[in-house]
């Protein structure tokens, strides 16, 4: 499949399995263990159907909306999304400069391989910065520091990974970051010849918010190394305090850490697993919202991950009560398939499909999606 024939997201996930290496790709696709909530992430939204009103009139629907008080042109933003130049050599810059021309916040990744301050002046768009919390504290302050001094306006504290999960298509593939090239690698590689010459002709992958060059480790390894996975309620509190920003708390799925986290003073909640790739047979996202939303103030706005392949995804989740969604493999797949041009033909695919969509349901804006447009199965 090549990226100019991609009318969707699965012909997207087609063509970048068709470039990237197989571990890239394995890595962006797979999941933990059975990989029975990744597979649930996308098919839960079938539980819900879409209860369309007729003669509603509308011709030219407004997708935008706003989120921790940013205007966005979409309802979606770009999720956080590690090691983006193992996928293409163009790396973050392609999300981001995919959420540029749409109008929507990009966020990058603590992870990524990329610097914070290289994204912070390769758009104008709107950026939050995702954080993982390293054993050294000293490094977290840091990392902050220079995510708001390169102008990064929201952090998103992502919690559901205090340990990587099992991830067996990276065991069986040898998957290690930066890659480490043996036998099975190069016999792969020779299936994935634009990857390879990519690969071969660019400065080494490392991550790149880190002084130290990255020796290859597993991701287990290295977060096993490096993050601290005795983090708590307590330490969280802390960060909110050394952020004194607009702050987002990523994997929540239970409405009771819905309330502590709104309580202790997040703005935001991002209800996720992770993609399906921590704790597997963990519940997927969409089924997760409607309780949160009960359970937390209006104030606390929402957004859903998990799954989101589609327009309708989109209007399912606004309906059952996100303020948005967000999303990492379809513009993961449009990057590992085309680069930057992948990237943006992603959030383009899904921005027409809203705008389609909404036209179909009969709603002029996002806040006139509500819960009556939802008909669960
Ligand atoms: C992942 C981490 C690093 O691979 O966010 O899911």
């Amino acid at each position: 499949m090549k990226l100019k024939n991609c009318i969707n997201i699965n012909d997207l996930r087609e063509a970048a399995k068709t470039r990237a290496h197989k571990m890239v790709f394995d890595y962006i696709d797979g999941g933990a263990d059975d990989e029975k909530t990744l597979a649930r992430n996308s098919s839960a939204f079938d539980d819900y159907e879409l209860l369309y009103r007729v003669l509603s009139g509308v011709n030219s629907p407004d997708l935008s909306t706003t989120l921790l008080g940013q205007k966005m042109d979409v309802p979606f933003i770009l999720s956080p999304s590690a090691g983006n130049r193992l996928f293409h050599t163009e790396g973050e810059y392609g999300p981001a400069k995919a959420a540029e021309k749409i109008g929507t916040v990009y966020s990058l990744a603590t992870l990524s391989s990329v610097s914070i301050e290289d994204i912070g002046t390769a758009t104008n768009g709107p950026k939050w910065f995702q954080l993982y919390v390293w054993k050294d504290r000293g490094l977290v302050k840091e990392m902050l520091d220079r995510a708001k001094a390169a102008g990064f306006t929201a952090m998103f504290l992502t919690v559901d990974l205090p340990i990587a999960g099992n991830r067996e298509r990276d065991l069986k593939n040898g998957f290690t970051i930066p890659p480490k090239i043996g036998p099975k690698q190069i016999w792969h590689a020779l299936n994935a010849p634009h990857w390879t010459m990519d690969y071969l002709f660019s400065p080494a992958i490392r991550y790149a918010n880190l002084s130290s060059a990255s020796t290859a480790a597993t991701l287990n390894d290295f977060v096993a190394a490096q993050l601290d996975a005795g983090f708590n309620w307590d330490d969280a509190e802390w960060l909110l305090g050394e952020w004194n920003g607009p702050t987002i708390l990523k994997g929540v799925v239970r409405a009771d850490d819905a309330i502590r986290a709104e309580r202790v003073g997040f703005n935001a909640i991002s209800i996720s697993n992770h993609g399906g790739r921590q704790l597997d047979t963990s519940p997927a996202p969409i089924s997760c919202l409607e309780p949160i939303r009960e359970a937390v103030s209006d104030k606390t706005e929402l957004i859903v991950d998990g799954g989101i392949r589609r327009g309708t995804d989109v209007l399912k989740a606004i309906a059952m009560g996100a303020n948005a969604v967000s999303f990492a493999r379809p513009y993961l797949y449009g990057l590992a398939a085309g680069g930057t041009e992948g990237a943006i033909k992603s959030v383009e695919i899904i921005r027409d499909a809203i705008n389609r969509d909404m036209i179909l349901l009969g709603a002029q804006k996002i806040t006139d999606i509500d819960r009556s447009f939802i008909k669960s199965i």
